[in-house]
This record gives structure tokens, sequence and C-alpha cells, in this order.
């Protein structure tokens, strides 16, 4: 056990969340890994895109505190995926504002805003086809090095250390998503579900303080997307915030400490899952949809 873990923290009780503390550690070693669900850590405000005409995402706001799964559900076209974007930097909002621990994420590039620590995934993922497991999660570690272009190309001992250091931890994101045995594997050659795991274990790797995850179980059987499911409550009772986009109610249920609901770009409702699985309005909203989405 290293030192840098609090006296007071339950391992315990992490352990039979199905955290590895040792394996947590390699991840992230200057992180907090048992923070309280507490005060707000995103605030969405009046959030608004739109696209000529169309209105995506017709002011919205909601928060995510600190320390749980939110979900954002709402049917196809909804606005989910613009809702990201908007907050992501992949959009400049047409206006509202983004603020992460009070500071406003407004105008900033999206790898500043990943810097800044809202980390993402795609709904259709986005990886380096020609790169192994390793190399693609060692891409998402290199923004946090400190070693200039110039000592990288002279490699100066420091680069060396960090070099080694960024493979260690790249191996224990791997292992920490469970996808440590195809590390060598090109990532285009990884099985479907191995290749969405990665696309997590890269977002961690620029250590976020809060990740979003977009539909990171589309296309997968109800066993996969279960223990995709257990794998993001791991991630969360490993200390990470996490925003979950999901179509299907569901599995939003089971894993969601409070959902935000989105109908044609407008939020319909938020609260804890059983109230919004009981309201009538989300309801509604999701008739129509095919059979298997409607919880
Ligand atoms: N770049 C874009 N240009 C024009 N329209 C867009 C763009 N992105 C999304 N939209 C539209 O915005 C609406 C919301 O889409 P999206 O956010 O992808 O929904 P969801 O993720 O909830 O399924 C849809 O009508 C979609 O066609
Ligand atoms: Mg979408």
């Amino acid at each position: 056990m290293s030192e840098a873990l609090e006296p007071e923290i339950d391992v315990e009780a992490l352990a039979s969340r199905g955290v590895d503390l040792e394996v947590a550690e390699r991840v992230a070693p200057d992180r907090d890994i048992a923070v309280k669900v507490g005060d707000p850590l995103v605030q969405v405000q009046n959030l608004t895109m739109k696209f000529g005409g169309l209105t995506a995402l017709d002011n919205v706001t909601f928060d995510i505190l600190r320390g749980e799964i939110l979900g954002l559900i709402g049917p196809n076209g909804a606005g989910k995926t613009t809702c990201f974007n908007a907050m992501t930097g992949v959009y400049k909002p047409s206006s509202g504002k983004v603020l992460l621990e009070g500071k406003s994420l407004g105008g900033l590039a999206q790898h500043k805003i990943t810097r800044q620590g809202l980390a993402r995934t795609f709904q259709n993922i986005r990886l380096f086809g020609e790169m192994t497991a390793l190399e693609n999660v060692v891409v998402g570690l290199d923004a946090r090095h400190r070693t200039s272009v110039g000592g990288a190309l002279l490699r100066l001992p420091t680069h060396v250390r960090e070099e080694k250091s960024a493979i260690e931890r790249g191996m224990a994101l791997l292992e920490f998503v469970g996808i440590a045995d195809h590390a060598q594997f090109l990532s285009r050659h990884l099985p479907y579900g191995y290749q969405r795991r990665l696309e997590i274990a890269r977002a961690l790797a620029t250590d976020p303080k809060v990740l979003c995850l977009d539909e990171p179980a589309a296309g997968f059987n109800p066993a996969e997307k279960e223990e995709l499911m257990q794998l993001i409550r791991t991630i969360r009772n490993d200390g990470y915030t996490v925003l979950l986009i999901e179509h299907d109610m569901k599995l939003v249920m089971g894993v969601t400490d409070r959902i935000v609901v989105l109908e044609f770009g407008k939020k319909l409702a938020d609260g804890a899952p059983a109230e919004i699985r009981e309201d009538p309005r989300v309801i509604a909203a999701y008739l129509g949809e095919p059979e298997d989405d409607v919880a």
C-alpha cells in the first residue's frame, strides 16, 4: 500500500465495490480515490446550440455533482451528443455556459478543455487504428508530460524516465479496463468491445476530473452491456465523476445516481432513476422508440 493513500480510506469497502487499489494507485497516483458525492463539479447553464434553423440544444441547464454517475438520456436526435460536443469544445455553443469547478470553459479549444479535466469518448469510435492498444493510451498520457520536444529529441534522462512511467501507467490503464492481454494488438485488430474499452482507457489517461461517455455500450449484447456498466461503476467508485449518455433507458437505471432527460433539445426532466422511470413525460417521450430501448 502506498503512502499516497489517505489513512481513513476504507480499503475493504473499496475492494468490495470492485476497486483494485493497487491498480488504481498506478493509474493515477496523484488523485483522491475516495471522493464524496458533493458540490457541482460541472455546471451547464442555459446551453444552446443552433445549426442554421435547427435548435439542437435549447437552453439546457444541469449540474454534474462530484463523484456521481449522471445519466443523460433521451430518444434518438434529442440532442445528447450535441450537448457533449458543446461542452467539450467540438462546437462553440450559440449561447450559454459550461463551468468546471466554477471556471468557464467558454471558447477553449478541445485539447485545452481536456487538459482542464473534461475527457470524453465518442459515439463513433475514434482510435488510431495503426497504433497498438498501449500506444493509443500513451498518446493520451503525453499531454501531461513535462519534457520539451527538444528534450525528447535528445532523449534526456527525464524523457527516458517519463517514457518508462508512461508505459507502466498505460499498462495499468489497460488492466483497469480489462484489456491488458491485448496491449500489443493494433487497435483496428481489436474486437469491437475491446475498442470501446480502449477508448475509455485513453480518456482516463488524460487524468480527467469528469469522464464523459457517449453511448459506450452501443452495439453490445446484454451481457456485454452489463459488464460495461460494471466497469463504469468501478470507474466511479475509483473516484472519477461520470457523465453517461445512453439511449437505452433500462441500462442507465441500474448504474446512474441521477438522470437528465432531453427531448427535442430541451431538458424534459431530471431526478433519481426511480422518479424518471415513473415520469409520464419521459414514458411518453420514449413511446414509439424500438421495443428494446424502452424500460
Ligand atoms: N453538425 C450538425 N449539423 C446539423 N445538425 C446537427 C449536427 N449535429 C447534430 N445535428 C442535429 O441535432 C439534433 C440532435 O442530434 P444529436 O445531438 O446527435 O442527438 P442524440 O445524440 O440525442 O441522438 C438532430 O436533429 C441532428 O440531426
Ligand atoms: Mg448521439
